[in-house]
């Protein structure tokens, strides 16, 4: 299945100065449990942010696909240069995890959907791209203070 993984404020602001606007320890926690350990996509720009996470270019996934149509090698990482095609062909689970141009190509894909609400705002200069989640339902969320964690499924048809 294709999840998509994002935290967003009450405006959708995702990202500033190439990293998070925030920082949340609970945020970070769901993360590391959903996403560590599996199979990520996420577009070149996020995957530069998280260079400053990790120094040392060895991320905590199992398997890293960047997409990129201008890069033809990075380090510990395959390149997507097509991500529709990647997405139309892709059998094996799959986390999504940013940024805005990768969300809005993958969210068509989406078999599930992590949102984090953050529920204040926060000074941004990316954002979520529309979306509706009418084909989606919840099924699981917990509260911490400032933020909702949530999961979506998407419904059958
Ligand atoms: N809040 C969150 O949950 C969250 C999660 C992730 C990221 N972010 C934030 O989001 C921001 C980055 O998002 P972004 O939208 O600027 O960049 P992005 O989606 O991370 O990466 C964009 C890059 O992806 C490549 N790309 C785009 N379309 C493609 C296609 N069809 N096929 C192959 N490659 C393609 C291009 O790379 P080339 O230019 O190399 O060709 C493009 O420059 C940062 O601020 C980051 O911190 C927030």
């Amino acid at each position: 299945m294709i999840t998509l993984m994002w935290a967003m404020d009450i405006n959708k602001v995702i990202g500033l100065n190439d990293a998070l606007p925030w920082h949340y320890k609970v945020d970070m926690a769901y993360f590391k449990k959903h996403a560590y350990h599996t199979q990520v996509l996420m577009g070149y720009q996020t995957y530069l942010s998280m260079l400053s996470y990790f120094p040392s270019k060895k991320l905590p996934f199992e398997k890293v696909y960047i997409a990129s149509r201008k890069q033809n090698k990075i380090e510990n990482a395959e390149i997507v240069h097509d991500v529709i095609t990647f997405l139309e062909d892709r059998k094996e689970d799959l986390m999504i995890i940013g940024g805005a141009q990768i969300y809005q190509l993958a969210f068509p894909y989406a078999g599930a959907l992590r949102i984090t609400y953050v529920l204040k705002p926060h000074v941004g200069d990316t954002y979520f791209p529309k979306y509706h989640l009418e084909n989606f339902k919840l099924v699981s969320y917990t509260t911490d203070h400032e933020l909702i964690l949530s999961h979506y499924e998407r419904v059958k048809k």
